[in-house]
């Protein structure tokens, strides 16, 4: 029966978070896998989701089905969270998803059938799951320039000019906020001039937003996805709540559309629950109950709106600590790109066998591609991984 199939490509994160966890040396720093830790090194469940889930196990009445566009209010909420209750003259319809990776994969099977021969332009580089969600539904992956590797920095020129060579064929994923694996931020003058761009030349923009919150702020890190929409016709977004409600495991998320006509929204709206009936049909509802109940408890709703800006600002000074010790350790400015970075990851500017060689000698664990999740980072940790970094890079 399953003789014939070839081993796929393997995932280059899950062996090292493996042998990451296998390793029990004292001075271990693990930054593979992408999830916020506390100072340690616990993936904790926030207050404000311990206290929802204590009301639901007593209020909860029905683990019974909702209909294929998933929970309308939960759905309502996130709409709300992400577009910032600022687009009023466009049609925008949402579903719920299991986790942003199922909304993403569902935006571009619709494409796939609204646009089979549509080509997705991914940023050089991208999270490690797009480009193989691409391929696997059978569309065309091209890569637009992003990361300067010499200095860390947004290539802004050769970005602006590539996007400003594509037409209605062509789809543009970009990430809301805090990219990843990059940490680099568009500014909203950049965002505002890939507006007009796409405008102009009529390409498809798929924002995915995963981290919001976990930037700048909840409102800037809606900031560019609001420009967009404001700007053009059509565009689709893949929202997670895995990061900014710690529900990783729970899979939550929602997929967008935005567009003119209503009728048109609505049609591509029940094709999208249309996709997702051979696949989940209908999204798991424990997660998405618990950050509704949140989102309309107004206690719960501030505790978790303080518990996520603290995991922001606690992100923002491993960040500043590690630029300067790392500025102290080698005497340049080479690593302050950490500093001005946001959310969860940076790009050390390592090769393979040097990242190999921080893992293998020193404990100290990052991706192939130099990436490591300064979120998994505990203060105590700051100047051994500086060290290791200054000697082997
Ligand atoms: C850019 C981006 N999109 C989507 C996801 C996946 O989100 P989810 O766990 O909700 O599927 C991640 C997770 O790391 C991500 O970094």
């Amino acid at each position: 029966m399953f003789a014939n199939l070839p081993l796929p490509q393997p995932d280059e994160i899950v062996p090292l978070m493996i042998q990451a966890s296998e390793d029990h040396r004292a001075e271990k720093v693990d930054l593979t896998v992408g999830v916020y830790r506390d100072d340690s090194g616990h993936t904790p469940i926030m207050r404000a989701v311990r206290e929802a889930e204590k009301y639901l196990a007593v209020n909860r009445t029905t683990k019974s089905y909702v209909g294929p566009l998933g929970d309308p209010i939960f759905v309502g909420l996130i709409q709300e969270f992400a577009f910032q209750k600022k687009i009023k003259s466009k049609f925008i319809r949402g579903i719920q998803t299991p986790g942003g990776s199922s909304a993403l994969s569902l935006i571009l099977n619709l494409i796939k059938k609204a646009q089979p021969h549509m080509t997705i332009w991914v940023s050089d580089p991208t999270y490690a799951n797009h480009g193989p969600t691409i391929k696997s539904i059978g569309l065309k992956l091209k890569e637009y320039p992003f990361l300067n590797r010499e200095t860390n920095k947004l290539k802004t020129d050769s970005l602006m000019s590539a996007l400003d060579s594509l037409g209605p064929k062509d789809a543009v994923l970009l990430h809301g906020s805090c990219h990843n694996p990059t940490g680099l931020s568009l500014y909203e003058a950049d965002w505002r001039k890939i507006a007009d761009i796409a405008q102009k030349r009529g390409f498809f923009p798929i924002i995915d937003t995963a981290y919001q919150g976990l930037g700048s702020g909840i409102k800037e890190d809606a900031k560019g996805l609001i420009i967009m929409a404001e700007k053009v016709n059509h565009l689709a977004v893949s929202f997670s709540c895995s990061k900014n409600f710690g529900l990783y495991n729970d899979r939550v998320g929602c997929a967008f559309l935005m567009g003119t006509n209503e009728q048109e929204i609505n049609i591509a709206q029940t094709q999208l629950a249309a996709l997702a009936r051979p696949c989940h049909w209908v999204a798991p509802q424990n997660g998405s109950e618990i950050v509704r109940h949140i989102m309309l408890t107004p206690q719960l709703k501030i505790m978790w709106l303080e518990e996520l800006s603290a995991m922001k600002k606690r992100i923002a000074g491993l960040r500043q600590k590690l630029a300067l010790v790392l500025q102290n350790e080698t005497q340049t400015k080479k690593y302050d790109f950490i500093a001005k970075n946001s959310g969860l990851f940076s790009i050390l500017p390592g090769t393979p066998r040097q990242m190999e060689i921080l893992r293998k000698d020193y404990a100290v664990y990052g991706l192939d591609d130099g990436r490591i999740n300064i979120a998994g980072l505990s203060k105590n940790k700051i100047s051994y991984l500086a060290k290791s970094i200054a000697t082997v890079i």
